[in-house]
């Protein structure tokens, strides 16, 4: 019936448009550019309100990793998978998290010098006096007790986590790390240890005033308070309902993954991120659950996404090897709804086509006439299993909204025809793959991408 595998493999050839995102560029003729039955089926079924409300809903507070907000969430996303008669899991996982300190305050005979906290800073309320120790390299700590003191050291050559703990070896109860340049160090410890001691961070100018003062043989007294940074172990979970093959005989094997992340940055309501993915994984899951498929369909909702991918790191972790060969493709959901954004676009983790992306150019095509491009990149929950070698794809709009990662980010700034679009195209693409009608030959991964490991954080650690 529908051949649509064999006409996908003649469109090869891309190029790169004006904004680096790759299209088609060959004539399309071979391919279907008409909307068809199996199409119909499952965009007949997508109700924009459902989207739009969830949205609504999930958007009333932060959901931040690891609070009552986030956990909220993941029992409202559970109840409505249950609600459209799925059996829905809640996947909790541990992480280290970090909460920054509510008050940082360094005053020098009663005036302020407006520090900042390095992230993985302890908290400390500290009267001592102050010492300079160079680049606080252990060559400068030796034979040095600073017991009772706060060291001062400056920027360079090893990092401020190591100077930190350098400084507390000897004795330090608090650290003041001033700039090498000009500006203000926005710093990391790189990771939470219980031997840091606080740590802040002043201006090269503030810095080479105290040093001046220290080699005259001055003694500067500083009061240091770091109040409320704490680090231990938090919760959050992920959540997973599945659409198995409808017919056991018919049943490939293979499974594709429909995922979003939940949670969102503290402050964001985040209507667009991601609440516009969490609400659209739930409504697809509602529209295809009793369309026939021989394929698995996978719903998944993810925790800690704004953290570093830590649920959808975990999720694809702890599945064994046999159930990750099975997963053949993963659609990422990730901010699909901003009336204020650019166009739809796909990222996979190293630039190339995958199924994904050829089986959404398809459908794109055949509904609205052109092709949704792809471009590498997109610190999202595809990358876990992109970088597994599963043939993996972010959906988002580009370029973003100013509203991103703002308390901004409202249910207002949301657009039906927005989400209406994402919706259908990512629909008629997995059920183009999955539907039971559809008996074309079903590729499984093309080959294994090779990818290399990504910096999520750009804070500065040295
Ligand atoms: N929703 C964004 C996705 C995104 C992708 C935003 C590409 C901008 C560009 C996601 O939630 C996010 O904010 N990701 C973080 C990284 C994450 C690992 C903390 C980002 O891109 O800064
Ligand atoms: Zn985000």
């Amino acid at each position: 019936m529908k051949k649509t595998f064999l006409s996908i493999a003649l469109v090869t050839t891309l190029t790169l448009s004006t904004m680096g995102v790759q299209a088609y560029t060959q004539p399309v003729s071979a391919q279907s550019n008409v909307i068809n039955v199996l199409d119909k089926k499952v965009i007949n079924q997508i109700n924009v309100e459902n989207i739009y409300n969830t949205i609504d809903y999930l958007a009333k507070t932060p959901r931040v990793a690891a609070t009552a907000e986030e956990y909220a969430a993941v029992l409202y996303v559970k109840q409505q998978f249950e609600n459209y008669g799925y059996e829905a899991e809640i996947q909790p996982f541990e992480y280290l998290g970090y909460t920054a300190p509510h008050t940082v305050d360094l005053e020098i005979d009663g005036v302020s010098l407006n520090p900042l906290p390095f992230t993985y800073t302890t908290s400390g309320d500290i009267e001592a006096d102050l010492e300079y120790v160079g680049l606080g390299r252990t060559a400068d700590l030796v034979g040095k007790d600073l017991t009772g003191k706060i060291a001062l050291i400056q920027r360079g050559e090893i990092s401020f986590g190591d100077k930190v703990l350098n400084a507390a070896n000897s004795g330090a109860a608090g650290v003041i790390i001033f700039n090498n340049a000009a500006g203000v160090i926005n710093g990391t410890l790189g990771g939470a240890n219980d031997r840091f001691v606080p740590a802040v961070s002043i201006t090269q100018a503030q810095g080479q005033e105290l040093v001046s003062k220290l080699t005259n043989g001055e003694e500067v007294s500083a009061s240091l308070k770091v109040l409320g940074a704490e680090s231990g172990l938090r919760t959050s979970h992920n959540v997973i309902a599945n659409k198995k093959a409808s017919n056991k005989n018919k049943d490939n094997g293979n499974v594709i993954v429909l995922s979003s992340h939940h949670d969102s940055v503290p402050g964001a309501p985040g209507a667009n991120d991601n609440a516009s993915g969490t609400a659209m994984v739930l409504e697809l899951a509602r529209v295809l659950k009793d369309l026939p498929t021989d394929t698995e369909i996978r719903f998944a909702t993810f925790g800690a996404e704004e953290l570093g991918l830590i649920g959808s790191r975990h999720y694809v972790n702890t599945l064994p090897q046999e159930e990750l060969n099975r997963i053949v493709a993963n659609f990422n959901l990730d901010m699909v709804g901003s009336r204020d954004a650019g166009d739809l676009v796909m990222r996979t983790v190293n630039g190339q086509p995958n199924l994904v992306t050829e089986l959404t150019q398809a459908s794109s095509l055949r509904l609205n006439g052109s092709p949704t491009p792809y471009a590498q990149g997109g610190s999202s929950d595809h990358v876990p299993f992109g970088e597994a070698g599963i043939p993996a794809a972010l959906f988002i709009h580009s370029p973003l909204e100013p509203w991103y990662h703002t308390p901004e980010d409202t249910i207002d700034k949301i657009s039906k025809e927005k989400l209406q679009d994402v919706a259908e195209i990512v629909s008629t693409a997995i059920y183009d793959y999955a539907s039971f009608d559809n008996q074309a030959p079903k590729p499984k991964k093309l080959k294994k991408e090779k990818v290399t490991q990504q910096m999520y954080f750009e804070q500065d650690v040295q």
